[in-house]
């Protein structure tokens, strides 16, 4: 173990989706606009602004248009959004944004509860969003959520969830984001199921998004990191997890893998105090502390210093 370790791995950032989607109340525009600062200043490249759903089903997001609209992107980063359908992926059309996420479950139940459609249905809509959008010259990610287990169903097959990348990636997704959306993964079992998954898929195709709920988000993002995963998902301060995944409080914080990243050598190309920053005011916006370590504890301090 750690005998392997990488030079570099690239984070994406997902706490203005993945995070603001979840909150009670409603944020504000220009709110929203200063965490997305934040996180530019703090060097991350990769951003995933917002989703381009349904605002009856995700009213937190319902300002998608007006977002991607008044926040630029400085050269070398790139903005993303979740796209649900061919609706979804108009609204991304019409204000330019490059890229898109699409998502789905590797649980029927989760599946249904977070989109209203079976995994076949999810599937059929893809193939009216994935291939005009790369005829659009847009880049394609998606998502794969409940790898690690379904708060509805329990345990899901490895199988499927590999039959489901590959026709993602089939159907000309760039990345598919492995998602242990409750949070009950620990380091071994990630270690199967991500060599299950490696023994198929190359690295690049495949990254990880994990949910610190019981606390192993760290561990298993190590595990993968040791077996060749060079793409992790984050967002900052722990901020957010999903509506309609009962108990998947809590993503992985963006400050502490960052902090464990640097403390090994591997280099993100963020800058930990600017991302200590981000996190405050991540909790400003939101208005209450959040779980993430680093940003509470800070940087380590060498005795002396
Ligand atoms: P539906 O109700 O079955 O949709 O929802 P529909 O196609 O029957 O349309 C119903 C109404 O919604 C219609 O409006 C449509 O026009 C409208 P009406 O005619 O009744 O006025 N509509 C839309 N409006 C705007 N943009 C759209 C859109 N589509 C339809 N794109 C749907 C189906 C997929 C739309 C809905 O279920 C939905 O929006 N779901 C998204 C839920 C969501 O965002 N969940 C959280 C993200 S996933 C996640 O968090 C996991 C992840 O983070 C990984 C992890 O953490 O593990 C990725
Ligand atoms: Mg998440």
């Amino acid at each position: 173990m750690l005998d392997r370790l990488p030079d570099a791995v690239s984070v994406y950032e997902v706490s203005p989706r993945d995070g603001l989607q979840n909150e009670a109340a409603p944020i504000p525009l220009p709110d929203k606009k200063r965490l997305i600062a934040a996180l530019i200043a703090a060097g991350l490249k990769r951003i995933e602004l917002t989703s381009f759903v349904s605002p009856r089903w995700v009213p937190q997001l319902a300002d998608a248009e007006e977002l991607v609209r008044e926040v630029q992107a400085p050269a070398g980063v790139s903005f993303s959004a979740l796209v649900p359908n061919a609706k979804g992926l108009e609204r991304a059309r019409q204000v330019g944004l490059p890229e898109i996420a699409v998502f789905m479950s590797a649980s029927e139940t989760h599946n249904k509860k977070n989109t209203n459609k079976s995994i076949e249905q999810s599937f059929e809509t893809f193939r009216e969003v994935v291939p005009p959008a790369l005829e659009a010259g847009m880049r394609v990610r998606a998502y794969v959520s409940t790898v690690w287990g379904c708060p509805y169903e329990g345990d899901v097959p490895v199988a499927r969830s590999i039959e489901i990348t590959r026709t993602l990636l089939e159907l000309g997704c760039y990345q598919v984001s492995l998602g242990d959306t409750i949070g009950v993964g620990t380091p071994l079992e990630t270690k199967k199921l991500v060599s299950a998954f490696l023994a198929e898929f190359s690295p690049p195709n495949l990254a990880l998004h994990f949910h610190d709920t019981r606390g192993t988000a760290l561990a298993n993002a190590l595990v993968g990191l040791e077996l060749g995963i060079r793409d992790f998902d984050a967002s900052v301060a722990g901020l957010g997890g999903c509506p309609y995944a009962p108990g998947a409080a809590g993503n992985l914080a963006t400050e502490d893998l960052v902090y464990m990243l640097q403390g090994m050598g591997v280099t993100t190309g963020v800058d930990l105090d600017a991302l200590i920053e981000a996190g405050k005011v991540a909790e400003t916006v939101v208005g209450r502390r959040l779980p993430g370590k680093v940003h509470q504890a800070g940087k380590r301090v060498l005795r002396g210093a």
